[in-house]
């Protein structure tokens, strides 16, 4: 194994795009930033030099961390934010992954431009579990806003309201040739008849799932989140932000241009949304005036294709990688996501009342002291351990909602032995409207056993469970109007968030943290902090 450094300076650049320009926050004048490389067991370096005015810090999305919580990233959770100035070390070793991850910025909107692909080697001398690729390029998949996000989601929380949209979804940084700014062209990939090459779609979008399609290619998903699948073959891919999947694409086209296309899922639809990214696959040897074969994407609320791309997931449960479901629980949680509405006296645009997010009912609240330290240090009055296992009234959970639409705040986490396992069942509800929510666990894979449609039946479910070859992975869609089942152990001491990766419901308050205590064995206690971790 090896030790891996990167400097990550992060500066303000005027980025130009949609035909107009704007300063952003980026990493090293990047957007999207650099790829982060590294193999399986190696360590890595990175020093965050924070050069802008705004707090910032930089989360390693799926990088499991054992024991090094201190760097994971999230501000106020793990760390208190590297203050204008200031710089801090991120130490962590790659145990046990390989495969496509993502780092991004964990504080505010500031993930909008600050993010970047993580590409985790194989040990050296270890093949893949499928025909090595000819070429392997990393696709990032993003949004663009042609004013600055932080002032639009400040107006928000002011307001009460909903954020405004992005102006733009991008392709490795670019809206792409068919956008309100053609002149730019966007990002293009070449193809050599007869290759295979192996596409690393990331999702670090602010607030919307995505389909990824390329006209006349079919793609062969080899892995998501890190974890291998079995590979199955499919047009469309879905990918929420803060996931990522692996597909291997036969160049089997003598010739042409091919346009590729992200465009949003969204099955209840608000608005009507029509920004399609597109790029350009480019065989060699194409004439720069040929025509591009055009793709339609799905429609914004394809329900059937999204359940159908979820549906073929499998984890590649083989000899050398097994699928470790835990089979006794220990923690039998039920937790219900979705948005509410509270009183708000000052939210005058909101009519006195604000939109809000919340877990069991609970809207969590940001603390001004990181959580990690305060459970190292046993700081008192930072969180409660009183998070609820359960919602605190049974409702028809996709059916009329409650009358009372309001959540409780509080910094509550909910307390895991090591190594107790857990299953977790998480519920939308139909508070306002029905929505999808990617959730995302710090610190974990878990293994989705379970998903269905309509309320959770806590009888006849667990039934159906599939204990043998569920997905791994770091961050699943609950269903709109549905539930998901997964399964972890709790294997890693800390503190470890776990919210929508929508960041917008994240803002609302949908998230909540696990805290998990030391084991007595030897290697099973969190680390102590490095010296130059942040002070709030
Ligand atoms: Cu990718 Cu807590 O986030």
């Amino acid at each position: 194994s090896a030790v891996r450094r990167y400097n990550f300076n992060v500066v303000m650049k005027s980025t130009t795009r949609l035909c107009s320009s704007k300063p952003i926050v980026t990493v090293n004048g990047r957007f999207p930033g650099q790829t982060l490389y590294a193999r399986e067991d190696d360590t890595v370096l990175v020093r965050v030099v924070n050069q802008v005015n705004y707090n910032v810090s930089i989360h390693w999305h799926g990088i499991r961390q054992l024991r090094t919580g201190w760097a994971d990233g999230p501000a106020y959770i793990t760390q208190c934010p590297i203050q204008p100035g200031q710089s801090y070390l991120y130490n962590f070793t790659v145990t046990g992954q390989r495969g496509t991850l993502l780092w991004h910025a964990h504080i505010l909107w500031l993930r909008a431009t600050v993010h970047g692909g993580i590409v985790i080697l194989p040990k050296l001398g270890v093949p893949y579990p499928f025909p090595a690729p000819h070429k392997e390029v990393v696709v990032v998949l993003g949004e663009w806003w042609k004013s600055d996000t932080e002032a639009v989601i400040n107006e928000a929380t002011k307001s009460g309201l909903a954020p405004n949209v992005s102006d733009a979804h991008t392709i490795n940084g670019h809206p792409g040739p068919i956008s309100n700014c053609a002149s730019q062209g966007g990002f293009t990939l070449p193809f050599q008849a007869g290759k295979t090459y192996m596409l690393r779609l990331i999702n670090a979008a602010l607030n919307e799932e995505l389909f990824f399609k390329i006209a006349g290619h079919k793609l062969t998903v080899v892995e998501v989140d890190a974890t291998y699948v079995k590979p199955f073959k499919t047009d469309t891919v879905l990918i929420a932000p803060g996931q990522t999947t692996n597909v291997l694409v036969s160049a089997d086209q003598s010739s042409g241009k091919y346009l590729v296309a992200a465009s949003p899922f969204m099955d209840a639809p608000i608005a009507v949304d029509n920004r399609t990214a597109t790029a350009t696959v480019s065989y060699a040897g194409t004439l720069s005036s040929a025509q591009t074969t055009p793709t339609n994407p799905p429609p914004q609320n394809a329900t059937a294709v999204a359940n159908k791309f979820t549906n073929s997931l499998r984890s590649l449960n083989s000899q050398k990688f097994p699928a470790a479901v835990p089979k006794k629980i220990d923690h039998n949680l039920f937790f219900t996501v979705g948005l509410g509405i509270n009183p708000c006296t000052s939210c005058k645009a909101g009519n006195g009342s604000r939109v809000v997010a919340g877990i069991n009912n609970v809207t969590f609240v940001m603390p001004t002291t990181a959580l990690l330290q305060a459970h190292f240090f046993n700081l008192n009055g930072i969180f409660t351990t009183d998070f609820p296992a359960n919602p605190p009234h049974v409702f028809n959970y996709t059916g009329t909602p409650p009358t009372n639409l309001a959540t409780t705040r509080g910094t509550k986490v909910y307390r895991l032995g090591y190594n107790s396992t857990v299953q977790l069942v998480m519920q939308d509800t139909a508070i306002i409207s029905p929505e999808n929510h990617p959730i995302h666990l710090h610190g974990f894979n878990f293994f989705a056993v379970g998903r269905g449609i309509g309320n959770y039946n806590p009888k006849s479910d667990p039934k159906k469970f599939n204990l043998v070859d569920p997905v791994e992975r770091n961050t699943i869609g609950v269903p709109s109007g549905g539930w998901v089942a997964i399964r972890f152990r709790a294997d890693n001491p800390g503190v470890w968030f776990m919210h929508c990766h929508l960041e917008i419901h994240t803002t609302w308050g949908l998230k909540m943290a696990f805290l998990v205590d030391n084991g007595k064995g030897p290697n099973q206690s969190l680390l102590p902090p490095p010296g130059d971790l942040p002070k709030c």
